[in-house]
């Protein structure tokens, strides 16, 4: 394990099975886990991976360790996606949530990446696939969210469409469907910024040649802003090239990655201080803050 502190938030990264560092883990510890894990075999030539019949066997008893680890205000985004087998959707991803929910995770909500750049493509039965799903899941229903830090520009159209208000405008005008949603459009006049939808459209980054999956770091980034503040610690269990520490630093906030091929946590770890600027580390020696969760002869590289 490896620890790389710098001023007040530190980034520490194992390599180990998931499963075997998960619970050495304090429980109620963690107050984001946000990963990206084999989608089941997909890409077994270069990280192995698990037959689509049996991922859900294979991704229990780990979820069970995140749900002791996450704090019971914390969330868990898991970008997954099932594949096609056989000419039809595979229903691993689907099963999985069944079996989370009975597990004890609140099945909370599901954003979309929307991949902007996804190349053009012909396949004989459907079209190019350009979304993935991020589930997510929850402990309690009072989770910690700080939606103000993802509020985006209102955009062009108000300019016209608030510049001459009818009179139902000016009111609350109640779905004519009996959905029960209203809206009045003159709240939104002065606004600059607004909500986002739960649609995340990002392009995809081909820069990261190393790994073969990687996300795009403003996909972290996204979830750590809206559901973490100073001083939290964000979990990645299946790390990969180290996006998700990289995305915590940049933000200020701690991390925790796990991976467990030497050849992709070195490459995490490389990435994290290029990426972050947090370069020529100093070996300072064993940590002392006495934190029990953290092994004693741990390396502690010291920056700026
Ligand atoms: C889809 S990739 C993650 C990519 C990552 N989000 C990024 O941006 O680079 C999944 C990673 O999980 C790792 N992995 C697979 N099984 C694991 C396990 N049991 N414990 C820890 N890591 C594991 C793989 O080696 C692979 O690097």
């Amino acid at each position: 394990m490896q620890s790389i502190i710098y001023k007040n938030t530190r980034a520490d990264f194992y390599l180990a099975d998931c499963l075997e560092t998960l619970k050495k883990l304090s429980s109620d510890s963690v107050d984001l886990i946000i990963t990206s894990p084999p989608y089941s075999d997909q890409r077994k030539l270069t990280y192995g991976g698990i037959h689509p019949d049996e991922y859900v066997e294979w991704f229990l008893p780990k979820a069970e360790e995140l749900l002791r680890v996450l704090k019971p205000t914390g969330t868990f985004i898991l970008n997954i996606k099932e594949k096609v087998i056989n000419g039809e959707r595979h229903t691993y991803v689907i099963d999985l949530i069944q079996a989370l929910r009975k597990q004890g995770w609140l099945w909370t909500e599901e954003f979309i990446w929307h991949k902007r750049n996804c190349h053009p493509g012909k396949w004989p039965n459907r079209f190019r696939d350009s979304w993935e799903r991020l589930l997510q899941f929850n402990k309690t229903k009072n989770f910690n969210m700080y939606q103000e830090a993802v509020m985006v520009p209102i955009g062009n159209w108000a300019k016209t469409r608030l510049k001459n208000l009818s009179e139902t405008d000016k009111r609350r005008d109640n779905s004519k469907v009996g959905s029960g949603f209203g809206k009045n459009i003159s709240n939104w006049v002065g606004k600059e910024l607004v909500y986002p939808s739960n649609v995340l459209h990002l392009a995809t980054e081909s820069s990261n040649k190393s790994h073969s999956a990687t996300f795009p770091l403003s996909l972290p980034s996204w979830f750590i802003k809206l559901f973490t503040k100073e001083g939290d610690v964000v979990l990645d269990p299946f790390l990969g090239s180290g996006t998700t520490s990289i995305a915590a630093s940049l933000l200020g906030i701690n991390s925790i990655g796990i991976e467990i091929l030497q050849e992709y946590y070195n490459i995490a770890i490389d990435r994290f201080s290029e990426e972050t600027g947090k370069k020529n580390p100093v070996v300072e020696g064993k940590i002392t803050n006495g934190e029990q969760k953290f092994s004693e002869n741990q390396l502690l590289f010291l920056y700026g």
